[in-house]
């Protein structure tokens, strides 16, 4: 059974507890937003609307939203509780018909597949509840059920009783709603409870009350539906995030020496039998073909394309820079902007310089160039194939060193043609390993 689907996010929450200026929905975990990794998740489920609930510093977030399909915020104004939240989304759905999935945007571990099976799990029902066995359930509703362990309400913690405190299965927040029977159970909602909120929860008392019978799922890693509330909350989830992303290269052939020291963003592509090596930090949008290695103690930043065999080593940084396959650079260097061709070497303490002050400049490397030890190359500037310079050159902005030359000295001048015989591709010289 397969019906519309729209996805409501709630995200106007204030973030209080992470004590930082940016909203907590915009917190970075591997390469991507809290936010953008709940709104993937749901992404997976191909819902027809996504509206996701703003208030709080929502010009940033609408920005950060800005390129997602189908995707629309919603104002919330002050925000009066999640059953306000989910009030203000459906004035955004009024023609939907379907099912509604409710997200939080603090939640990023949550997997697409728990809630394509919440989804599922509705059936005709007018709601289902996604629910949890956390090791620490404080702080979070609680389900009740009666004695035939039919779900009968949640009660939020600190609306509980000492008996009711002590259930340990919560409720995780997310919801998968029947829109047609939201709506009305929407309006009827009151503020008469602790916090003086309009609680989602209310809704699905309602139809509890209303005789229907309300199917829960319980999530199989109660740590996915984790909510990130302080940067302490940030930092383990970024531990379960990581270990996912490096698992993922692991299963398709990446060898990954050190896991524990490996930090690679979300989205990273990377071939089969590339070693990555320890402490390497590989950074979002970055493509790394295979036969290739990278590290120990590199740093690869976004946009960085390192195609087949490419070699990057340790203390060398590229930033925005393309490796040509089977090209080298094995230590000490800084590569931004550079354009490499295929089989250069590019030697140690190599620098280019991309950054006036102003603006950043590309270098190019052509095929077969061999890079002396010590070189900066002041950007732009080209260096045609198989050109050489000799140690310590400095290459003045705007050079254009022909195929072939050698260019020495400071300010780097033409010296000679390179001797062929000389010539061999980096990649033949293995015994460097
Ligand atoms: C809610 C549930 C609780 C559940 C818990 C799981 C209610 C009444 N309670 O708790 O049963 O165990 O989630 O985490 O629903 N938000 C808005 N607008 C609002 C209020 C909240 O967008 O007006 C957003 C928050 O930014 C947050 C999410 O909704 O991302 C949950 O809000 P929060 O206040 O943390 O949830 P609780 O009400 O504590
Ligand atoms: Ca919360």
């Amino acid at each position: 059974m397969s019906r519309p689907l729209a996805v409501v996010c709630l995200a106007a929450g204030l973030g209080k507890r992470t004590k930082v200026s940016i909203p907590k929905v915009l917190l970075p975990l591997c390469g991507r937003t809290l936010l953008a990794c709940s709104l993937d998740a749901t992404d997976t489920l191909n819902p027809q609307r996504t509206i996701v609930v703003v208030h709080h510093q929502k010009e940033k977030v609408i920005a950060s939203v800005a390129d997602r399909a189908n995707t629309v915020c919603v104002d919330q104004g002050k925000p009066l509780g999640t059953g306000h939240a989910v009030k203000v989304a459906m004035q955004a759905l009024a023609d939907f018909d379907g099912d509604v999935l409710v997200t939080y945007g603090d939640c990023p571990l949550i997997a697409g597949m728990t809630l394509q099976q919440l989804v599922a799990s509705r059936g005709f029902a007018p709601c289902s509840v996604l629910t949890a066995y956390p090791e620490d359930p404080s702080g979070l509703g609680r389900i009740l059920r009666d004695d035939d362990g039919r779900f009968v309400g949640i009660r939020e913690d600190r609306d509980c009783d000492d008996e009711q405190r002590a259930i340990d299965e919560i409720n995780a927040g997310f919801y998968c709603f029947d829109a047609k029977t939201l709506r009305p159970a929407l309006e009827k909602l009151q503020p008469n409870n602790a916090q003086g909120e309009l609680y989602l929860t209310d809704v699905i008392a309602q139809f509890v009350a209303a005789g229907r019978e309300v199917p829960t799922l319980e999530a199989e890693d109660s740590g996915d539906i984790q909510g990130v509330n302080s940067l302490a909350d940030l930092a383990m989830a970024r531990v379960v995030m990581q270990e996912r992303i490096l698992l993922e290269h692991l299963m398709r052939g990446v060898m990954i020496e050190d896991p524990s020291s490996t930090y690679i963003d979300f989205g990273v592509e990377i071939g089969a039998d590339t070693r990555i090596l320890p402490c390497t930090v590989i950074g979002k949008g970055c493509k790394i073909g295979s036969h290739c290695e990278v590290g120990p103690f590199a740093h690869l930043r976004a946009g960085t394309v390192l195609e087949d065999g490419a070699e990057i080593g340790n203390f060398v940084e590229a930033k925005k820079s393309h490796l040509g396959a089977g090209s080298k650079a094995k230590h000490l260097t800084y590569l931004g902007d550079a354009v490499v061709g295929a089989k250069a070497n590019i030697g140690a303490g190599t620098i280019t310089a991309n950054y006036d002050g102003v603006n950043k400049h590309t270098t190019r490397i052509g095929d077969g160039c061999f890079v002396g030890s010590g070189t900066v190359i002041v950007a732009p500037s080209d260096l045609g194939a198989r050109s050489m310079t000799g140690a310590g050159a400095v290459v003045k902005r705007g050079s254009k060193i022909g195929a072939d030359e050698v260019w020495v000295g400071v300010p780097a001048k033409l010296l000679k043609q390179r001797d062929p015989a000389t010539i061999k591709p980096s990649n033949q010289a293995k015994e460097t390993r």
